[in-house]
């Protein structure tokens, strides 16, 4: 992959023995072991399969939330230094379900979800970045290299350049910035600015992210343009790029290939009653995805006579989220709705035409969904990237399958041989559903040889490994000696 910056430097013997990476989650949950106890286990996948290839005899630590309320005790598990930041649920209510997924979230995401501006879930947003930058300022040694990552935690780069101007600071967002004219709708918009430009290096997942921001960050005179990259702010420099993430595909490819995985998809289509095509989503239960635009284009499919019912079957997964908050309670009405719609007018008793599952799902479970499925949809309004698209892609190492992706999500500026469609345009929608069915098994081949490449050409581990190599070199390129 190549991000989008004007200069590569060379990493150093100056780079630093600790790299931080700071995210609102920590990537751990609770297992029961064989004895009853509890015990933490490291999340696989995710951004740890991502940054530990990139560590160079570093240490890695990582500061977040362990979920829920109340304390933890850091911990290493993994050789990960955990270190967790406690919640209460005033702050949750105001950073996480407020700040965060009330008013960040759909802004961000184009206005997909209705938008609340309240200064008390701001105030409850600015406290906890400030526990996460002290969190942070403590635990760092000096010279540490911090990666925080997303939208929950703009302020933090900020805070901690005030109190450990040291450190090199990276700042990654995993959803999509807006244009300006969303942006200056917030009414912190200055202060949020201000806080990620306490970073040294900045990411985004796409170019359109990186260039929304630098313009934002000009024209509401927080800083000023140097080139066509960078930002200078006080007496730094500051590198805005492109770093498009991507998923660790060896490891989705090889369990893909286990016969464990094979024997449950050829099971699960056997008990859908062996349909001529399979049709899958998997989301989180989000307004952003298009689930229910999806349904309703499925559903016109079946009304219309384009598609029937004894060939096709859908299963749509839609993993709990957020389900404290307003928008997403109602969203859950109205696709189980729809569900509800389609099952009633074109089911059979024992032969549902959608198969809808509001649960998690484990990593097998998913790939053998993946492997059943000949047709993956992937329909949001908007999406910082979309990794679902590039595990479906990642598991089709027989070259068979096809994609149906938003033009929208950031998936889309590499997957350029899927079949990308509006979301907004349910005719077009309902169109690409329909190629996708009736599309050639060679056509499918030639499109998936295409779609891998794209894959595996810019995997999670690259991702990480060119994000912190440029951070860590540049803090070295610009600060005095
Ligand atoms: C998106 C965000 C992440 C977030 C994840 C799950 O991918 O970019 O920051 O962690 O959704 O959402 P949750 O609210 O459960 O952490």
């Amino acid at each position: 992959m190549s991000p989008t910056t004007e200069h590569s430097y060379a990493l150093t013997d100056r780079s630093a023995n600790q790299v931080i990476i700071v995210a609102n989650r920590l990537p751990v949950r609770q297992v029961e072991q064989d004895d009853g106890t509890m015990d933490w286990q490291t999340s696989p996948g995710g951004l740890v399969a991502a940054v530990k290839p990139a560590m160079h005899d570093q240490n890695l630590t990582w500061v977040g939330w362990a979920g829920g309320e109340g304390q933890s005790s850091p911990m290493s598990v993994d050789g990960i230094e955990l270190i967790p930041v406690a919640l209460s649920k005033t702050e949750l209510a105001n950073h996480y379900d407020g700040m965060s997924n009330g008013t960040l979230w759909p802004l961000y995401h184009d206005r997909a979800g209705p938008v609340e501006f309240h200064r008390t879930w701001f105030d409850g947003y600015r406290q906890v970045n400030d526990k996460f930058a002290t969190a942070v300022a403590d635990a760092a040694e000096p010279n540490a290299v911090v990666w925080i990552h997303d939208y929950q935690l703009q302020l933090v780069p900020g805070m901690l350049r005030e109190r450990r101007p040291d450190l090199r600071i990276g700042f990654f967002l995993h959803i999509p910035f807006p244009p300006s004219e969303l942006f200056i709708q917030l009414p912190w918009r200055e202060a949020i600015t201000r806080g990620i430009l306490g970073s040294d290096l900045i990411g985004f997942q796409t170019a359109s992210g990186a260039a929304n921001f630098r313009r934002v960050a000009a024209e509401l005179g927080v800083a000023t343009r140097e080139g066509s990259q960078r930002l200078r702010i006080d007496d730094r420099t500051i590198e805005i790029a492109a770093f498009p993430i991507g998923i660790d595909t060896d490891r989705y490819e090889k369990a893909a290939r286990s016969d464990d995985v094979e024997d449950r998809a050829r099971d699960l289509r056997a008990r859908l009653g062996q349909p001529q095509t399979v049709l899958l989503g998997v989301d989180r239960l989000d307004y952003t995805k298009g689930i229910d635009v999806r349904l309703r284009a499925f559903l016109e499919l079946l009304a219309d006579g384009r598609l029937s019912s004894s060939h096709v079957t859908m299963i749509q997964v839609a993993e709990p989220s957020r389900d404290n908050v307003d928008a997403y309670i109602n969203l859950r009405g109205r696709v189980e709705q729809l569900v509800g719609e389609i099952n009633g007018d074109f089911g059979r008793v024992g032969f549902p035409v959608v198969h809808y599952i509001h649960q998690t799902h484990g990593f097998e479970d998913l790939l053998s969904l993946y492997r059943a499925a000949d047709v993956m949809l992937v329909t949001p309004f908007a999406d910082g990237m979309n990794l679902v698209a590039k595990e479906y892609v990642a598991t089709r190492y027989d070259y068979t399958g096809s994609l149906v992706l938003s033009q929208f999500a950031g998936a889309a500026h590499e997957l350029t041989d899927a079949l990308t469609v509006n979301p907004y345009d349910i005719d077009a929608m309902k169109n690409a559903i329909a190629s996708a069915i009736e599309m050639s098994p060679t056509e499918k081949q030639i499109r998936m040889q295409s779609l891998r490449l794209a894959v595996s050409n810019n995997t999670a581990p690259d991702w990480a490994a060119s994000f912190l190599e440029k951070l860590g070199a540049r803090a070295v390129a610009t600060r005095p000696d």
